[in-house]
């Protein structure tokens, strides 16, 4: 095939299934590879039914492990598939480890690599999306970006700017295209058995999502913000999606009880695509420490707090509806407080995020593989 697209975790269905589309479009012959590092139904299944992402080509099924085990076996069972299928460009998304994975094994092949959501950097080599961001974007061939700021971060590590289009945000191709099946919060709270009425008589609700290890993986810091979440939720009923992760920590530190006996907590299951997208539409405010979720409140036009000391999608700051308050109680009570006061943020939507991001790629990508030599046989 001519492009090999690759998937691994949940942040990356919403980023491929736009993509794909676009490149069936074009008649471009693609394919699609699972790594299979995120394998639950609910982080997984119930992703590419809602997107409309065609099944797996191949699935590696890598499952969880540690972060150099889990790269290992990707690049370990990815290696076979690239000299079986032979394709022109590997296609990578996002920051997983699946996406550097991937790359890396392209890259040593003399595949091509394109990475979609290049460039974007939180300055926190802490985080581990922010390792596989560089080290991805140093072995692209071609570069996709969503926000300007991007542009000026791959030119000071000195990657070729000729390398670089400005294309804008393929997750807001996704969230556009699906904005009108957005689930209704009702349905998707009482799908998961919970009592509306708290809801209802509040008259509106908080959406929070957590996953980062900074949050979730000390006990006195996770313990500290499940007790402000449960501060917040005397003034606004709130609606958690838990995530594995999160759900794990919590049993292990012994916080869940306190969270679950609150009957202004909703906690349900991790949520679908289009569930989470109605959480988020309807919501009063949304906290989180998602990476996408900072970007998809900034084009539904709803305030997000970012339970972060950085980001690496600074435009959701600088034009969008996100403020960072990290983890700290007194940061994320003043600005719900704002929130709830009427003194959100208002902000606009950032240039290109109009859905139309993928076409500009696959142009782009139409025209650079007319230029390049097809990969040798053999
Ligand atoms: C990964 C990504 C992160 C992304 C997040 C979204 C990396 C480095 N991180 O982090 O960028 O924001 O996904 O979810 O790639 N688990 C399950 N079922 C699953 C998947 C995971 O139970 O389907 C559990 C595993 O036991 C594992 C934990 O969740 O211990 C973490 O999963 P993992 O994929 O390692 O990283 P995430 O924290 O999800």
């Amino acid at each position: 095939c001519d492009i090999l697209c690759i998937v691994g975790a949940r942040p990356n269905f919403m980023k491929i299934a736009p993509v794909m589309r676009a490149l069936q479009a074009q008649g471009i012959p693609a394919r699609l590879v699972h790594t299979g590092q995120h394998y639950d139904a609910e982080m997984n299944e119930r992703f590419f039914a809602d997107l409309g992402i065609p099944h797996p080509d191949i699935n590696l099924e890598v499952g969880s492990a540690s972060h150099a085990v889990q790269t290992a076996e990707v690049m370990r069972r990815f290696e076979p598939v690239v000299d079986e299928l032979q394709p022109r460009a590997v296609l990578v998304v996002g920051d997983v480890n699946s996406t550097i994975a991937c790359a890396l094994v392209a890259a040593k092949k003399g595949v091509g690599v394109i990475h979609v959501e290049a460039g974007l950097r939180s300055y926190d080599r802490a985080m581990p999306e922010e390792i596989n961001r560089v080290l991805t974007d140093q072995i692209s061939d071609l570069l996709f970006t969503t926000e300007r700021h991007a542009e000026a971060n791959l030119a000071r590590e000195g990657i070729d700017t000729g390398r670089v289009h400005f294309v804008g945000n393929v997750m807001i191709d996704t969230l556009r295209h699906n904005l009108e099946r957005a689930v209704p919060w009702q349905e998707a709270l009482a799908a998961a058995g919970v009592d509306l009425t708290p809801f209802q008589r509040a008259g509106g609700y908080g959406a929070v999502t957590l996953h980062r290890p900074s949050n979730v993986d000390e006990p006195a810091v996770l313990r500290r913000v499940t007790e402000t979440l449960i501060g917040v939720s005397r003034d606004l009923p709130l609606v958690f999606p838990v995530h594995p992760r999160t759900r794990a920590r919590l049993e292990a530190f012994g916080l869940l009880p306190a969270l679950a006996s609150e009957p202004r907590i909703a906690l349900l299951p991790p949520a679908g695509y289009l569930e989470m997208l109605g959480l988020m539409r309807d919501a009063r405010v949304v906290l989180t420490d998602s990476g996408g979720m900072q970007e998809e409140t900034t084009a539904l036009g709803v305030p997000c707090i970012t339970l972060r000391e950085n980001t690496e999608r600074p435009i959701t700051l600088d034009e969008g509806t996100n403020v960072l308050v990290g983890n700290d109680p007194g940061r994320i009570l003043a600005a719900f407080n704002e929130v709830l006061g009427g003194g959100g943020k208002q902000g606009r939507v950032p240039d290109y995020w109009d859905g139309r991001a993928a076409e500009r790629i696959v142009e782009v990508l139409a025209d650079w593989l007319a230029r390049e030599q097809p990969a040798a046989a053999g």
